[in-house]
């Protein structure tokens, strides 16, 4: 079987380095395309070195634009690489520009198309990842959801027949770098300055259109988590800092402190140290899950809805509308007594999709 797999953006990264390794111990050919939607080294060279990738095959180097124009970049970069390759699979990964280009490239010239964590909703149509995840969904011909909420979605859309339960990559290697940080493996990175991190800290992140292209939003979040009366250690995704450049918001504020993008296991070790996390991302949501931190969701929802079970992660969509204890009160809250399950499967997710790929392969012909 010859599988190509399509990323560009960083969280394909995270999912791409568990399946990579899932191939290397198979007769498969797996062959690596990037698009270049990434391409500062913070948000990629870093994620293939320190989670141990294979080089790209193929390097698209399309880089930033316009949704259409980028979109379209890597739709017109890919046609002739599927034509040459000729795979089995075109696997494409989550909910981003790259991912919709690249079904789409395979489909219309009739290539099978795999989409790894299919099936995740947020039902906000304002989100460029919930057209991305609803049209790759519609036009690939296996659907590997993470979760059974996302096995209900694919159902409820008339694709129930094409999806199936492949559990999410995401724990895969999410545990398999834990377990090396708490081996002494990965020391704890440089966090930005003024964070002790032997004293409670909060971790943040950032990054989407939503809460950070309208100045006035964004200065009212900055606001909020400056007020806090813990130091919150800001990593700034380089949207974030182009934007607050553009608006002439200073990110360095009370409380926060501000530093660049970690690389995976830095991030992870961050996170274990943290005493809690304060996110726009859907990652880190389920990375301070799956490592037992508080999470707060600055949105209105999240396609992660198992993480809102107990308590451990709450959304708050506009947190300069809360009174200021009940948001400092809520960030700093304690970790829920009771412990959370493993709705996410149990790390053995990629060896999975690859048996459901061989599996598919087998049933066409
Ligand atoms: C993309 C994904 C989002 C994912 C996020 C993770 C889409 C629609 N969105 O959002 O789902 O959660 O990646 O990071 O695909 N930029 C740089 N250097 C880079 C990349 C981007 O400076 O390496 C800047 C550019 O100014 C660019 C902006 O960040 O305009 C946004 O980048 P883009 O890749 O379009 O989307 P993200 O916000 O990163």
């Amino acid at each position: 079987m010859k599988v190509i797999s399509i990323v560009g953006a960083r969280p394909q990264l995270v999912k791409l380095a568990p399946v990579a390794a899932a191939f290397a111990e198979t007769e498969h050919q797996h062959v690596i395309v990037h698009t270049g939607q990434h391409y500062d080294a913070d948000l990629s060279d870093v994620f293939f070195t320190g989670l141990g990738i294979p080089d790209p095959d193929v390097h698209l180097g399309v880089g930033s634009g316009s949704h259409g124009v980028q979109t379209g970049a890597v739709l017109s970069a890919l046609d002739p690489v599927l034509e040459t390759e000729q795979p089995d699979w075109v696997l494409v990964y989550g909910d981003t520009n790259s991912t919709i280009a690249g079904a789409l490239s395979a489909v219309k010239q009739h290539l099978p198309v795999a989409h790894l964590e299919a099936g995740l909703r947020s039902f906000n149509r304002r989100m460029p990842e919930e057209h991305n995840r609803v049209l790759t969904d519609h036009c690939a011909d296996l659907l590997l959801a993470p979760t059974e909420e996302a096995m209900r979605h694919l159902a409820n859309e008339g694709l129930g027949h094409r999806a199936e339960l492949a559990g999410d990559v995401m724990v895969d290697i999410c545990l398999r770098i834990r377990d090396a940080v708490l081996a002494g493996e990965h020391p704890l990175p440089a966090l930005p300055e003024g964070i002790d991190p032997s004293q409670p800290f909060l971790l943040a992140t950032l990054h989407r259109p939503d809460n950070t292209d309208d100045p006035a939003r964004l200065s009212a979040i900055i606001k909020s988590l400056a007020d806090l009366p813990v130091p919150v250690a800001l990593l700034a995704h380089p949207r974030l800092a182009a934007r607050a450049e553009q608006h002439g918001i200073d990110l360095a504020q009370g409380a926060v402190r501000v530093g660049r993008p970690l690389p995976y296991a830095g991030l992870v070790a961050a996170v274990l140290a943290s005493s809690g996390v304060v996110t726009d991302s859907g990652g880190l949501q389920k990375e301070a899950f799956l490592l037992d931190r508080v999470c707060t969701t600055i949105r209105p929802e999240t396609e992660w809805i198992e993480t809102l079970e107990g308590g451990w992660n709450h959304l708050v969509p506009n947190p300069h509308e809360m009174a200021p204890t009940e948001w400092s009160n809520l960030v700093t809250r304690p970790v829920p007594a009771t412990p959370h399950g493993t709705p996410y499967g149990d790390g053995t997710a990629a060896q999975r999709v690859i048996k459901l790929m061989e599996q598919a392969t087998s049933s066409r012909s």
